[in-house]
């Protein structure tokens, strides 16, 4: 598992995140508005002295293409707005519109190349630069050590951030949970390939939600350090409606779907069912109502705002080639890295064969995922060891 393979598909190419990521543009598009409204309202501009320091973003997870492009842009908008409209205050009238600097943080294997000449192709009125993280590689020491981490630990110096981003980043674990690979254990997801598939023991599902918990107590750990007092950070992430099972969400129809097409393959003799058994996808879909709890049960950040946002997917995922598009560009690099570059072909071929005589795409029944918007602002006093 170390140093696994989870960014997207590098290029712009017809195969790439970059051409392929319209759910999750439309979502950034859709907390526009909000975002401009929550930065007006609880936007301290006295965090920084725009004569000599700039305003500092991160994006956590950036990928490549337009998305984390938009989300800045978004951000800084508002900031700016904000900072103008404080020029008119009488309290504070020395307060000019700061400099920006927008740090775009993603693994190492990400392709930077192609996101910063798409980023300066569109001439950003800020000063940019790439924090390529390493994962898995130096995980066992990450947690309390300072950089190099992957962003479930310390990419930036302390109370330096005053803005972090992170959009359809936080269902990527950072680790698949050992159990789920041993047959000694309960949970050993034998044949399948996620939690959510048709089939998989309770207990499965337990053992990526405790490492969930691990890692969002993490994630909140160091961007609690990283975040000036009153910093703001903004979260999007994809859901499964409290109350509903895993197995009822649409993730779980596409997961099994796909999981049945490598049991072919199986079954054909390309790969040995032994490697299938060691195969599972790291993403978890939280419910809203256990990331609302595990954000307030952390205790560095005050909730702003926690909503859900429109769904994008029926506007957008018309048939079955760009679905199975969109699911091949997050999931390709870690099928080659696991099964080899030769399978990919066909496990896409028979999986959009596949796809295409279920009714997961038309029926509205399986709309039981939603992508949530969450607002959080740095506590101004906090009592963790190390913030
Ligand atoms: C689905 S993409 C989202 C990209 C972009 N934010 C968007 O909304 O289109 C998720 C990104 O998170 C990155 N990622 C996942 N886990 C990470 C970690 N622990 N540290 C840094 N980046 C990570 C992946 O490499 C991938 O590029």
């Amino acid at each position: 598992m170390d140093n696994q393979k989870i960014h997207m598909n590098g290029g712009d190419g017809p195969n790439s995140y970059a051409n392929n990521s319209e759910y999750q543009k439309q979502l950034v598009g859709y907390s526009k508005i909000v975002m401009a409204e929550l930065i007006e309202q609880e936007l301290d501009v006295g965090i920084i002295n725009p004569d000599c320091s700039p305003f500092c973003v991160a994006d956590f997870g950036c990928s490549v293409g337009g998305n984390t492009y938009l989300a800045v842009q978004n951000i800084i908008e508002a900031v700016e707005t904000k900072y103008k409209s404080n020029e008119q205050d009488q309290e504070n009238p020395q307060l000019q519109v700061p400099e920006f600097l927008v740090f775009f943080n993603d693994l190492v294997q990400n392709d930077f190349n192609t996101l910063f000449n798409y980023i300066h192709g569109n001439e950003p009125n800020y000063f940019t630069t790439g924090i390529p993280v390493y994962f898995g590689l130096f995980f066992p020491f990450e947690r309390g050590s300072i950089g190099n981490s992957s962003f479930y630990g310390r990419v930036f110096p302390k109370a330096f951030l005053h803005f972090a981003h992170s959009s359809m980043s936080l269902l990527y674990l950072s680790r698949i949970p050992e159990e789920v690979l041993d047959r000694k254990s309960a949970a050993w997801n034998k044949g399948r390939i996620h939690y959510s598939c048709s089939g998989a023991a309770k207990e499965v599902e337990a053992a990526y939600s405790n490492q969930f918990r691990k890692d969002i107590q993490a994630f909140l750990d160091a961007r609690a350090q990283e975040l000036v007092p009153g910093g703001l950070m903004a979260i999007i992430t994809l859901t499964i409606l409290d109350g509903v099972l895993p197995s009822d969400s649409p993730m779980a129809i596409n997961f099994t779907i796909l999981g049945s097409c490598l049991q072919d393959m199986a079954n054909m003799g390309i790969m040995s069912e032994e490697k299938l058994d060691l195969f599972n996808l790291p993403y978890y879909y939280t419910s809203p109502m256990e990331l609302e709890t595990l954000i307030k049960t952390h205790g560095c950040f005050d909730i702003v705002r926690f909503e859900k946002l429109p769904t994008p997917l029926r506007q957008v995922v018309i048939d079955v080639q760009t679905a199975v598009l969109s699911v091949r560009v997050v999931t390709e690099q870690l099928f080659q890295q696991h099964f080899g570059k030769d399978i990919t072909e066909e496990l896409f071929q028979l999986y959009a064969e596949k796809l295409d005589s279920h009714p997961v795409l038309k029926d509205d029944k399986y709309r039981t995922d939603a992508s949530y918007f969450v607002f959080l602002k740095r506590k101004t006093k906090i009592s963790k060891p190390g913030s």
